[in-house]
């Protein structure tokens, strides 16, 4: 797996550091509130941050897990999102503080959909977690309220993230040598010279 690795861009000591200033920030914000909070991870790509993170906020919480696709397979530019997993339609989310965190922001369909589903359902607030960010784009308009890291336009693995399955076992952000795609049989870049 190492291997595959061009090069590290986030090592784990700096997604170690950034996670806890992060929540921090998160913390100092939430404690005030009476409302319960809840945590909604956007799976899979958030299971490694949501858990290093959670760990570090001493807020009573509830987690409620969705699960969405936008780069199936071996994609590497999106596909669109598509919600696998849904929020228990039962839970009641008006009274509640929702935190939605993902991995990365990066066309923004993945948060967009998670954003306006959460929204209808009228919780007391509503904000954003993002380990990562990709400068340079407007994201469909979709904002994040934390914000960990802003990277360049590359596609990025580890620490949650994936390609074709893999590499989500990192513990670092990388980008892949440009064989291991070739090996899968694809290009970094679609059409339109976007890349996650
Ligand atoms: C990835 C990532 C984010 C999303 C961001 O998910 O985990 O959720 O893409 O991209 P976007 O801003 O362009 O929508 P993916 O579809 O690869 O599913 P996964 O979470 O199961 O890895």
């Amino acid at each position: 797996m190492e291997r595959d690795i061009e090069r590290v861009i986030i090592d784990e000591a700096r997604l170690s550091d950034r996670v806890s200033e992060l929540a921090g920030e998160i913390t100092q914000r939430y404690q005030r509130f009476d409302e319960p909070m809840l945590l909604v991870p956007v799976l899979n790509g958030a299971l490694v941050f949501v858990a290093d993170l959670m760990r570090q906020l001493p807020i009573k919480m509830r987690l409620g897990m969705m699960a969405v696709s936008s780069y199936p397979g071996q994609s590497t530019a999106s596909k669109g999102a598509t919600i696998k997993r849904s929020l228990d339609s039962n839970l009641e989310l008006r009274g509640l503080r929702v935190l939605i965190v993902d991995d990365i922001l990066d066309t923004g369909n993945t948060l967009g959909v998670v954003q306006r589903e959460i929204a209808t359902r009228e919780p007391a607030s509503l904000e954003t977690a993002v380990l990562l960010r990709k400068t340079d784009k407007d994201h469909g308009g979709v904002k994040a309220d934390y914000v960990g890291f802003d990277i360049a336009d590359e596609f990025v693995v580890g620490y949650g993230l994936d390609f074709d399955g893999h590499y989500r076992n990192l513990p670092h952000i990388a980008v892949l040598k440009r064989e291991a795609y070739e090996r899968a049989g694809c290009s970094t870049e679609d059409g339109d010279g976007r890349v996650r």
